[in-house]
């Protein structure tokens, strides 16, 4: 059983133990260990129930700690972290021998980010090796925005919850890296692709990459259990006693109907739809959902991304 709390003290111990943490993080809570010891990622890779095919992302406080594991990092990543670090950002960079290879699935490219969330970084500072920690929900699941997220679906597998209140991003980091010479995005997130032109031009956007064949990149992810369908005029809907609606920003009065943003916020509709897909999950009264996509302008296209892979595939 876990114990949830605010103290990183503590939340070091467990970490320099080889045990499993939950920390916060301004896009969603990762499960984290101490990326250097392999037995402690395999309790990562365990309790998530994940493939060990998908690499995990590593957190450090401060860009000058990545250098300790990484053997270069190019002018035009030091400039993205330069403006984006701390924040949802994680660059793909060439792995020193001292990460695992079981923290990247035998590829030679590591993914780090420096998460902006005081907590963390507090704890980050305090241990002395970088944290691996993918998303803090059972593998294909909705990810965590809450301390108690992460309790009632893996509460049984961490023995310590760091809890730093609700995610202010709420969905995942901006996975960035080279491709045959072309900055790529791998994963739209908490940084939009507009931001990132603006500072390096245009880039291009995979989201099956022929680097690697994770599962954040695969079809299906991210999603409740319910039947989920996008729809492209929800006022369309048949609506039985047994549908919801996840709408963005308008209210549909026929139906149970959870709104993302009702002020037209696309960074307020991604702090709250991961939770809102938990709401609907769990309502015993609701057997199928419906949604439509948002605005795809900015982190709009995230959102996007993530309601294609949680909606329902025949
Ligand atoms: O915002 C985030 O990034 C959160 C928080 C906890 O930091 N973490 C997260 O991790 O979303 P996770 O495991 O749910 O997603 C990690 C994804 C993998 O599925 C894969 O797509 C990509 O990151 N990835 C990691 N390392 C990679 C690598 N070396 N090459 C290609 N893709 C990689
Ligand atoms: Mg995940």
């Amino acid at each position: 059983m876990s114990t949830t709390g605010t103290d990183i003290h503590k939340a070091a111990e467990w970490l320099h133990k080889g045990e499993l943490v939950a920390i916060p993080t301004e896009t969603v809570y990762g499960l984290a260990a101490n990326a250097l010891n392999t037995k402690a990622v395999v309790k990562i890779f365990e309790a998530k129930n994940r493939p060990f095919f998908d690499p995990l992302i590593c957190h450090t406080y401060h860009i000058d700690a990545i250098n300790d594991y990484v053997k270069s990092v190019p002018d035009w990543a030091a400039q993205l972290y330069k403006y984006f670090a701390p924040g949802p950002l994680s660059v793909l960079l060439p792995k020193k021998s001292n990460i695992p290879d079981i923290v990247t699935s035998g590829l030679d490219t590591v993914a780090f980010r420096i998460p902006n969330q005081d907590m963390t970084l507090m704890l980050l500072q305090m241990v002395d090796f970088p944290l691996a920690a993918p998303s803090a929900n059972p593998f294909g699941y909705i990810s965590p925005t809450t301390a108690k997220h992460v309790d009632t679906l893996l509460g049984n597998h961490v023995p310590y919850i760091l809890d730093g209140g609700t995610c202010n991003i709420g969905v995942e980091s901006t996975i960035v890296g080279e491709e045959h010479g072309k900055i790529t995005v791998y994963r739209l997130g908490g940084v939009s692709v507009e931001e990132i032109e603006t500072m390096l031009g245009k880039v291009q956007i995979v989201s099956k990459s022929s680097v690697a064949n994770a599962p954040g990149m695969l079809d299906s992810h991210y999603a409740p259990r319910k039947k989920m369908y996008i729809v492209s005029d929800l006022a369309q809907v048949e609506t039985s006693e047994n549908a919801s609606i996840l709408s963005f920003d308008k209210k549909y009065t026929t139906a149970k109907n959870l709104i993302l943003s009702p002020n037209s916020d696309l960074s307020e509709a991604a702090q709250n739809l991961f939770s809102y897909l938990r709401m609907l999950d769990n309502d015993t009264s609701t057997n199928t959902i419906y949604t439509t996509l948002v605005p795809d302008t900015g982190i709009g296209k995230a959102i996007n991304d993530r309601l294609v892979k949680a909606s329902y595939k025949k």
